[in-house]
C-alpha cells in the first residue's frame, strides 16, 4: 500500500497552525500598546487623548494646500533638513543637535533601539506614559519602574539604578506635574547611561530642561507637534541631543519616516509659533478654571503643567463617572490600574467643552 505523509500539506498547516510558535517570546509576552479611544462611531467631545481643541494655524493649512501636488511621487528629504533648521533657529540650536521622528513615539523607538539590548535596564518613575513598558519590552530588556512618591515629587533613588536609559517624562503624564529644573539638572548629574527627558507637554509649562543640552551630552530631550501644535494627525517629533549620540540614532531610523507633507506642516507651525503661543495661554486659562471646578466637586487636582488635569477622588473607582460622561457624548481617560482607579485624566478642551464636561458631571452627582 502506498505510504501517505502524514504531516499536512504547506498550505494546510498555514490554515490549521499559524507559526504563533516562532513568535519572539518578548512579543508572544506582551500585551501591545492600548492607546486612548479614538471612536469613529460617533463625534465625542473628545477629551481622553490629550489633543489641542483648537486648530492648527492658517499657515499651515495654506502651506500644505500648497504642496499637495506632483511632487508627492517623490520621497521625502531622509533627514527633513528644512525642518532642522527651522527647529534649530527657533530653539536656538544646531541643524547636527535635531532629529526628526514621526511622532515622538518614533523617537522613543529609536532610543530603545540604538541603547537596549536584552537585559539591559530602563528606569523611570510610575506611573508615566505606558509606552515606555512595551518599547523596552520590544528590545528584550528590563524595565526597573520607580515609584512616585503620593506627592509625585521625583524619586531620589532612580539615579542609582545604573540603567542605560533613565527616563523623565517632563512634565509627567498622567499626574501633569513637573519636576524643578535644579532636581531634573541634580539627575543628570548622577546617572550614568542616558538621560531621556520626554518634554511632550513642555510648552504648557513653566521651564524647560533644554539649558541642560548644552552642558550634558548625554541627555536627549524629546518634543512633539502633536500637543501644543495642534498636528497630533501629522506625526512629527524632535529630538535634541549631542550630535554624536543622533548620529548613532540615525543609523536604526526608518529611511523615510516623515512624509513630505509633514515636514512642510511642521515648517510651517514653527513660522507662526506666536499661533501656538496663543492657544497655549487659552488652554493654560481653561485648565485653572477646570482644576478649581473640579476641586469645587470634591475631587484632589494635581497642579498641572500639561494640557489635561489628573483628577482623584480618593479610594472611589471612577470607571461609573467615566462611562456616564461616555453616555453624554463625553470621553476622557480612565485606567483601570488599581493606583489610578479612582483618577479620571481629562484634557483641557475649549471652554465651552468644559462647561458640557462640568454640566455633565454634576448632573451624575445628582444622580448617583
Ligand atoms: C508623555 C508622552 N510622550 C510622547 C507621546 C507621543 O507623542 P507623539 O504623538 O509625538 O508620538 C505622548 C502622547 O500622548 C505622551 O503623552
Amino acid at each position: 500500500m502506498e505510504k501517505t505523509d502524514p504531516r499536512p500539506s504547506t498550505k494546510e498547516r498555514h490554515l490549521t497552525f499559524p507559526p504563533l510558535e516562532t513568535v519572539r517570546p518578548a512579543i508572544r509576552e506582551m500585551q501591545g500598546y492600548i492607546p486612548g479611544e479614538q471612536p469613529q462611531d460617533k463625534r465625542y467631545i473628545k477629551l481622553n487623548s490629550n489633543e489641542n481643541p483648537y486648530p492648527p494655524s492658517p499657515r499651515v493649512i495654506e502651506a500644505l494646500q500648497h504642496a499637495i501636488g506632483e511632487d508627492l511621487r517623490l520621497y521625502p528629504d531622509p533627514l527633513a533638513n528644512r525642518l532642522r533648521d527651522q527647529a534649530a533657529a527657533v530653539y536656538g540650536l544646531s541643524r547636527e543637535q535635531i532629529l526628526v521622528g514621526n511622532g515622538s513615539d518614533d523617537l522613543l523607538t529609536m532610543l530603545m533601539r540604538t541603547f537596549v539590548g536584552p537585559g539591559d535596564r530602563v528606569a523611570f518613575p510610575v506611573p508615566t506614559y505606558s509606552l515606555y513598558d512595551i518599547l523596552v519590552a520590544m528590545q528584550d530588556g528590563e524595565v526597573i519602574q520607580v515609584p512616585y512618591p503620593a506627592d509625585f515629587s521625583l524619586p531620589p533613588h532612580l539615579a542609582e539604578i545604573n540603567a542605560k536609559l533613565t527616563i523623565l517624562c517632563h512634565p509627567n503624564a498622567p499626574s501633569g506635574m513637573l519636576t524643578p529644573f535644579p532636581q531634573v539638572e541634580r539627575l543628570a548629574q548622577q546617572v550614568r547611561g542616558v538621560l531621556v527627558i520626554d518634554e511632550a507637554y513642555i510648552d504648557f509649562a513653566e521651564e524647560t530642561a533644554l539649558p541642560l543640552l548644552h552642558k550634558y551630552p548625554h541627555v536627549v530631550i524629546l518634543r512633539t507637534f502633536s500637543k501644543s501644535f495642534s498636528l497630533a494627525g501629522m506625526r512629527i517629533g524632535l529630538a535634541f541631543g549631542h550630535p554624536e549620540v543622533l548620529s548613532e540614532l540615525l543609523k536604526v531610523k526608518d529611511s523615510y519616516n516623515i512624509n513630505r507633507l509633514s515636514i512642510v506642516a511642521a515648517v510651517a507651525a514653527l513660522e507662526d509659533y506666536a499661533w501656538m503661543r496663543q492657544n497655549v495661554e487659552k488652554i493654560r486659562a481653561t485648565r485653572g478654571r477646570l482644576t478649581t471646578a473640579l476641586r469645587a466637586l470634591g475631587y484632589v487636582v494635581y497642579a498641572s503643567q500639561t494640557n489635561f488635569v489628573l483628577a482623584r477622588k480618593p479610594g472611589v473607582r471612577q470607571e461609573p463617572v467615566y462611562l456616564g460622561l461616555k453616555e453624554r457624548g463625553l470621553l476622557v481617560r480612565y485606567f483601570s490600574a488599581p493606583e489610578l482607579a479612582d483618577c479620571l485624566r481629562i484634557t483641557v478642551g475649549t471652554d465651552e467643552e468644559i462647561d458640557r464636561l462640568l454640566a455633565a458631571m454634576q448632573d451624575l452627582r445628582r444622580s448617583a
